[in-house]
C-alpha cells in the first residue's frame, strides 16, 4: 500500500533525496520481511541471499549472481576474479566515485585513468587507445547517474586486446543500452546496494552478475574466505557476503523497482521539459537506444556553485557528484597528473548538479526547483 502524496507547501523543504518517503510506503512490507528472517534465525548465506541473486541476475537478464558485502567489494572481487594483480593497469573513467579507483588499487594494480565524453558524463571509448599498454588487464566501465555507457566500441577494442570488461553497474540496476540491460554488457558487473541507490539496502550490500559459471564461482569462493568447500581454503580471500537481513529487505523492495523506475524517469521527463526552456542549462542527454534510470537527474550550469547556495537558500537540496575527478584525488598525487590532464572531467566536476531525485517526488517540487533555477538565471 502506498501512502497518500502529501501537496507540499511552498515553504517546506525540497531535499534531495527522501528515503523516509519510501519507508512510509512500504515499512510494513520490509518488517514483514525482517520478522522472517529473525525468526529463521539464519543470518549468513541462507535463502534470502539465494534468491536475491536468482532475483538480480534475472533482472539484469544474466546466468548468475554472488551477493558480496558491497558494491566496493563487488568490484574487488569481480576484478580479482578476472585475474587482476599487483602490477597490472586497469582502464578506469576519471569521473566517477572514488571506490571505481580504490578498487583497483586495493589489488595492488594501477588505475590508468580516461576521459569521459562530455554530454553523456561516461567513459570516452576513443581514449581506450590512447591509455592501453602492454600492461593493461582489464576495462571498467561506469554507467554513471544511471545512464549506460556506449558499450558497442568498448566492448570491440576489448574483444580485440582480449581484455575483459567490468560494468560498475552501482548507479544503473534496470538501465538498458540497445535492449540489453546494464550488468549484462560486460563480462561481469558490479551492483552496489548503498541505501541511497535505486534499489537500496538498510546497511551495505553489493552483488557481482555475470554469464560466466567460471567467474561465478570464483567470487562465490573468494567472498567467503577463499574456501572451495568447507574449511578447505586454496587462495587467500575475505569475509564479503551479503547478509540474510538486507537480502530480504531488497528483495521486498526489489518488487517496487519497476514502479520507482518508472516515477523517476517521469519526473525526469518533467524536469526536462521545464528546464529545456531555461537557457544556459543543461538537462541530461539520453542517446537514442539508451534507457536512463535517474539515479541522479544531473544538469549542467556555468555558475553551478552559485546556484547551488541559491537552491539552499530556498531550502531545495542539491549535490555535486562529483567535485573532484579521480586522477586530481590526493589518493592519486603519485601517478602524477595535474590540472588540464582530463578536460572533460574536469570541467564536468566543476559544472554538474545534481537536483531531487526520488520516485516520491511531487511534480509540484519539480516546478519549485525549475522556477528557482530559472530565477537564478535571470539574475
Ligand atoms: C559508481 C560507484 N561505484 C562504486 C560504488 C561503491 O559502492 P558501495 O558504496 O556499495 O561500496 C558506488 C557507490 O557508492 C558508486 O556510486
Amino acid at each position: 500500500m502506498t501512502s497518500q502524496p502529501q501537496i507540499p507547501s511552498l515553504s517546506e523543504p525540497v531535499p534531495q533525496l527522501d528515503l523516509a518517503a519510501q519507508y512510509a510506503a512500504i515499512g510494513a512490507e520490509i518488517r514483514t520481511a525482517v520478522d522472517r528472517v529473525l525468526t529463521s534465525q539464519q543470518f549468513v548465506l541462507g535463502r534470502e541471499g539465494a534468491a536475491l541473486e536468482a532475483e538480480i541476475a534475472n533482472l539484469c537478464g544474466v546466468a548468475h549472481g554472488v551477493g558480496v558485502a558491497s558494491g566496493t567489494d563487488a568490484l574487488i572481487l569481480a576484478l580479482r576474479a578476472c585475474g587482476v594483480r599487483t602490477g597490472d593497469e586497469v582502464l578506469v573513467p576519471t569521473f566517477t566515485f572514488v571506490a571505481t579507483g580504490s578498487a583497483v588499487s586495493a589489488l595492488g594494480a594501477k588505475p590508468v585513468f580516461a576521459d569521459i565524453r562530455p554530454e553523456t558524463y561516461n567513459l570516452d571509448p576513443a581514449e581506450l587507445e590512447r591509455r592501453v599498454t602492454s600492461r593493461t588487464r582489464a576495462i571498467v566501465v561506469v554507467h554513471l547517474y544511471g545512464l549506460p555507457t556506449d558499450m558497442d566500441p568498448i566492448l570491440a577494442f576489448a574483444k580485440a586486446r582480449k581484455l575483459p570488461v567490468i560494468e560498475d553497474n552501482a548507479q544503473a540496476i534496470g538501465a538498458s543500452y540497445k535492449t540489453r540491460r546494464t550488468g549484462s554488457l560486460g563480462d561481469a558487473a558490479c551492483i552496489s546496494f548503498y541505501p541511497t541507490k535505486n534499489l537500496g539496502a538498510y546497511g551495505d550490500a553489493g552483488m557481482v552478475v555475470t554469464n560466466s559459471p567460471e567467474l561465478a564461482e570464483r567470487v562465490r569462493t573468494l567472498r567467503n574466505h577463499g574456501q572451495a568447500a568447507k574449511y578447505l581454503s586454496s587462495e587467500p580471500g575475505w569475509n564479503s557476503r551479503l547478509d540474510e537481513l538486507q537480502a530480504a529487505i531488497l528483495r521486498v523492495k526489489l518488487r517496487h523497482l519497476s514502479n520507482w523506475q518508472r516515477a523517476r524517469q517521469s519526473h525526469a521527463a518533467e524536469y526536462s521539459r521545464l528546464l529545456t526552456q531555461i537557457p544556459g542549462v543543461m538537462p541530461p542527454i539520453v542517446p537514442d537506444g539508451y534507457e536512463h534510470v535517474y539515479h541522479q537527474y544531473t544538469i549542467r550550469i556555468e555558475r553551478r556553485d552559485g546556484l547551488q547556495k541559491f537552491l539552499s537558500e530556498r531550502k531545495i537540496g542539491s549535490t555535486v557528484y562529483y567535485p573532484y575527478p579521480l586522477h586530481l584525488q590526493p589518493l592519486y598525487a603519485s601517478l602524477g597528473h595535474k590540472p588540464g590532464d582530463f578536460a572533460h572531467s574536469e570541467r564536468a566536476a566543476q559544472e554538474v548538479l545534481s537536483l531531487p531525485m526520488y520516485p516520491e517526488l511531487l511534480k509540484e517540487q519539480i516546478a519549485r526547483v525549475a522556477e528557482a533555477v530559472a530565477e537564478f538565471l535571470k539574475c
